[in-house]
């Protein structure tokens, strides 16, 4: 049974069960939160949602308080207005004023907020924390404890979801501070470096290590891309700076993973820049018209493998142009047959379909075996099923999920 409410003077209807601001935020009112996260559970931590209810004593927290039938709700009421500038004042007393050079200037929830609400940052005498800055050897995840509001974001999306339960509150009052295990370091207390604490949190408290200093939200571009390590097809965010990777982060709307990411999709993006990384397809020399080859290479257009050979080859073929030999008949050549040529996708593909073609003529479609991978998409595999079946003419086709 929908439940009828009246919220801000509209008349809207949630489904049994709804809280206050899920029946909000779903007839589009919006109503402030820190604490909450739709993927996670409710605690009512912050205060930040509070709203006015006709007939209820104070403020009401949103996130965790039910909408019932003939509710009557301001979420703009001056005290709700009050309550939340009152809670965002407390929030800066214990804030470190940093947000010129906080990594996520500019992606910030409280930081919005603030903004939102005109709050400017408390000067006073009390006291301030002052914690040890990235005080943790894990090389993926930044800790800087100062700028912690306790929201336990952290803590409920280790928990729920990645279901370690690496994080918690020690402490009270002023002293509560967030904990690894029994105030350990991350990867003692079973922490498997995903990732999820620090793309969950509403501020710069936790952050990629490994995109330190490498670029703020307003600096990057962000690519939506299928993580090329598994069959599971987590979607994600590229954060591109200058044409190189600088960040992984979540996109809560991916079909697959939502929020949620391994170590390898989240962190581990670095290969993609290594100098060693083949970018452009190889044939062995053996394959391609040895005149070609010269030429190519000459012309700076093809490669060899490596610039040691690369530089031996240009020597050989000053030596034997004209001569109307091939680099691999000449003695005097540093190629051989073997030699592996960085060519273009289109040569590189010709050759292949040109042996394939050869091969099944010669010998029939049984003399191919293919192996998939669990690491391409769907969509991968199943033109590669295609391409074995209906083109190479075999049924000899399996798939192994380390290839
Ligand atoms: S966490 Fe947010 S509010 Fe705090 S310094 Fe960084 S940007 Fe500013
Ligand atoms: S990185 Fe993953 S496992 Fe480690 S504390 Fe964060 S959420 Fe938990
Ligand atoms: S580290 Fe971030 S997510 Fe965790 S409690 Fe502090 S502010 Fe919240
Ligand atoms: S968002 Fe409701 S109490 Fe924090």
């Amino acid at each position: 049974m929908p439940i009828h409410l009246t919220i801000n003077g509209k008349h809207v209807t949630a489904p049994e069960g709804a809280t206050i601001l899920e029946a909000a935020r779903a007839n589009g009112i919006d109503i402030p939160t820190l604490c909450h996260h739709p993927d996670l559970s409710n605690i009512g931590a912050c205060r930040m949602c509070v709203v006015s209810v006709e007939k209820a004593r104070g403020v009401q927290t949103a996130c965790t308080t039910p909408a019932a039938e003939g509710m009557v709700v301001n979420t703009m009421s001056p005290e709700a207005i009050e309550t939340r500038k009152f809670v965002l004042e407390m929030l800066l007393t214990d804030h470190p004023n940093d947000c010129m050079t906080c990594e996520v200037n500019g992606d910030c929830e409280l930081q919005d907020l603030v903004y939102d609400y005109n709050v400017k940052w408390p000067e006073h005498n009390g006291k301030r924390h002052q914690y040890e800055i990235d005080p943790d050897p894990n090389p993926f995840i930044f800790i800087d404890r100062n700028k912690c509001i306790l929201c336990a974001r952290c803590i409920r999306a280790c928990d729920e979801i990645q279901n370690r339960s690496v994080w918690n509150f020690a402490n009270r009052g002023f002293e509560t501070k967030l904990v690894a295990g029994a105030d350990q370091l991350l990867l003692d207390a079973y922490c498997e470096s995903c990732g999820q604490c620090v793309a969950y949190c509403p501020v710069g408290a936790l952050f990629d290590k490994m995109s330190l200093g490498k670029g703020r939200i307003m600096q990057v571009k962000k690519v939506r891309t299928t993580c090329s390590y598994c069959g599971v097809g987590c979607n994600f965010d590229l954060n591109i700076r200058n044409g190189q990777i600088v960040r992984v982060t979540s996109a809560p709307d991916a079909p697959v993973n939502g929020m949620a990411l391994c170590v390898k999709g989240r962190y581990g993006y670095d290969y993609v820049h290594h100098p060693d990384r083949l970018t452009r397809p190889m044939v062995r020399a053996k394959w391609l018209d040895a005149d070609t080859v010269a030429e190519q290479v000459k012309s700076g257009q093809w490669a060899l493998f490596t610039e040691a050979q690369q530089r031996r080859a240009s020597l050989s073929y000053r030596r034997t142009s004209g001569n109307g030999k091939s680099p691999a008949q000449d003695s005097q050549s540093e190629i051989t047959p073997d030699t592996f040529v960085k060519t273009d996708w289109d040569t590189a593909l010709d050759v292949v379909a040109r042996k394939f073609t050869q091969v099944k003529k010669d010998h029939g479609g049984d003399a191919f075996a293919l192996l998939a991978s669990a690491k391409c998409t769907n969509e991968e595999n199943f033109i590669f099923n295609k391409f074995t079946r209906q083109m190479l003419a075999t049924h000899s086709i399996d798939h192994c999920a380390r290839l």
